[in-house]
C-alpha cells in the first residue's frame, strides 16, 4: 500500500516515527507531508530517512508542478496523525494553507485522521463539532485513547500506540488477512545456467511480477517463502531464499512443498542447462564454442504430479498463440491456474512495471487490460483465495 502521512505538530509526533517505520518495515510506501510547527518537534531528515522518500513541508518548495496533487493521486490513503484541533479545524473549513491541508484537500482517496491533544480541547465544542462534520463527509477518525496527557494529567486525547493506529487503517481501508494461516511458495526471476564460474545462460526475466506477488501475500496475512533469482526489495515478513539455477529452484521448492497450501511459479526457468559447466574459466581459442545442454527437470510439471491440497499456479510467457499454449500447458502440469501474457506485448512482460495478463482456469479465460503489476498480484491473489476455499 502507498500512504502519505501527514503529520502536524503535537507533542505525541514521536509515535509517527515508529509508525512510519512499522509501515516500511512490511513492505509499505510511505511519504509524509509535514506542517512547519510539526518541524519544530522532528525534523524532516528523520521522516526522509526513514521513509526513503521526499518529505514535502511547503509546496512551492519542490520542483514539481502542481506536486499536491500528484501525491494526492500517488497514494491509497492519507492519513494524518497526529491531527491537531488546528489542522481539523482547517479541513473542516476547506483552508488549504500549506502542504499538509493542500494535500489533504486534493484527496480522492480515504482520509483517515488521528487527533491528538489536551482533553480541553478534544472536548471542546469546535473540536467536537468539526469532527461530526468532518465523519459526515467521509472522514474516517480513529478515536484519541484515554491515559496520561502530555500536558499532565489523566484524560482523553492521547494519539493511539503505532500498532494500533496500524490496525485501525488496515480495518478501514479493509486489508483483510485472506491468507492468514497459507503457507505459498512464491518463485521469480530467470535462472541462470553455470557455462562456467563466470558465466551463465540467462533470461530476460526481471522478478517483478514474482516479487509483486509476494509482497500483496504477505500483505494479506500468508506465511510466503520467495524463492528467486532477483535481489528487488521485499517486505521483511517475506522469507527470501536466494536461487541461481533451475536446480537448486527445484531443490528449495520441493523442500517446502509438502506443507504449503500453494505454489506460484511466477520465474522464468530456464529449459536447458550446460551438461558440464566448466570448473575453470574457459578461455577464448577458437572461432566456434559449441556448449552442450541438456533438459531440465520441469519443477512445476513435478509439483502437478506429486499435487495434494496444494493449488498451483502457472505462469505462460509466450510471444504466439498466448491462450492455445497456456491451455495445453495446464492440462499438462495440472494446475488450477496459468497468468498467460504475451512477453512481446507493449507494457507486458520482462522488466517492465505493467503486464496484460489473461487468467485461464478450467472454467475459461479471462482477459484483462494492462495494470501495474502490484494489481496483477491482487487479482492472482483474488482468485487463489477461491481455490483455497473450494
Ligand atoms: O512450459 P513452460 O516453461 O512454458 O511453463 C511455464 C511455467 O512452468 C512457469 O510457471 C514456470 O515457472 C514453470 N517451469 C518450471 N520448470 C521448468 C520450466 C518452467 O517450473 N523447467
Amino acid at each position: 500500500m502507498k500512504f502519505i502521512i501527514g503529520v502536524s505538530g503535537g507533542i505525541a509526533i514521536y509515535k509517527v516515527v515508529d509508525l512510519v517505520r512499522k509501515f516500511k518495515k512490511r513492505g509499505d510506501e510511505v511519504r509524509v507531508v509535514m506542517t512547519e510547527s510539526a518541524t519544530r518537534f522532528v525534523t524532516a531528515e528523520l521522516f526522509r530517512e526513514i521513509s526513503l522518500e521526499p518529505v514535502m513541508i511547503n509546496v512551492f518548495d519542490n520542483e514539481e508542478v502542481a506536486s499536491h496533487i500528484k501525491w494526492a493521486k500517488w497514494c491509497d490513503a492519507m492519513i494524518i496523525a497526529p491531527a491537531t484541533a488546528n489542522v481539523i479545524g482547517k479541513l473542516t473549513a476547506g483552508i488549504a494553507d500549506d502542504a499538509l491541508t493542500t494535500v489533504a484537500i486534493a484527496m480522492t482517496k480515504p482520509l483517515i485522521i488521528a487527533p491528538a491533544m489536551n482533553e480541553a480541547m478534544y472536548r471542546s465544542a469546535a473540536v467536537t463539532s468539526n469532527l461530526v462534520t468532518l465523519k459526515n463527509r467521509g472522514v474516517k477518525i480513529i478515536q484519541p485513547s484515554t491515559g496520561e496527557l502530555a500536558c499532565g494529567g489523566e484524560g482523553v486525547g492521547r494519539l493511539p500506540e503505532p500498532e494500533e493506529i496500524v490496525k485501525h487503517v488496515d480495518d478501514i481501508l479493509n486489508v483483510q488477512k485472506t491468507l492468514q494461516g497459507c503457507k505459498i511458495i512464491v518463485t521469480a526471476g530467470g535462472t541462470r545456467e553455470a557455462i562456467d564460474p563466470v558465466r551463465y545462460i540467462g533470461n530476460r526475466s526481471s522478478g517483478k511480477m514474482g516479487h509483486a506477488i509476494a509482497k500483496v501475500a504477505a500483505e494479506r496475512g500468508a506465511e510466503v517463502i520467495l524463492v528467486t533469482t532477483s535481489s528487488l526489495e521485499t517486505p521483511p515478513s517475506v522469507k527470501v531464499v536466494p536461487v541461481e539455477s533451475a536446480a537448486e529452484m527445484r531443490q528449495v521448492v520441493l523442500s517446502e512443498y509438502n506443507t504449503a497450501s500453494a505454489v506460484i511459479m511466477a520465474a522464468a526457468v530456464a529449459d536447458y542447462r550446460v551438461a558440464e559447466p566448466s570448473k575453470q574459466k574457459i578461455k577464448k581459442s577458437d572461432d566456434t564454442l559449441t556448449l552442450e545442454l541438456v533438459k531440465n527437470p520441469d519443477i512445476l510439471l513435478e509439483l502437478g504430479q506429486n499435487k495434494r491440497q496444494q493449488i498451483l499456479i502457472g505462469f505462460a510467457a509466450e510471444t504466439q498463440l498466448v491462450v492455445e499454449n497456456a491451455i495445453s500447458k495446464l492440462k499438462k502440469k495440472n494446475l488450477d491456474m496459468i497468468v498467460a501474457n504475451d512477453v512481446t506485448a507493449a507494457g507486458a512482460g520482462f522488466g517492465v512495471d505493467t503486464n496484460i495478463v489473461t487468467l485461464i482456469t478450467s472454467n475459461g479465460a479471462t482477459e484483462f487490460p494492462i495494470m501495474s503489476k502490484i494489481e496483477v498480484a491482487n487479482i492472482i491473489l483474488d482468485n487463489l483465495k477461491n481455490f483455497l476455499n473450494k
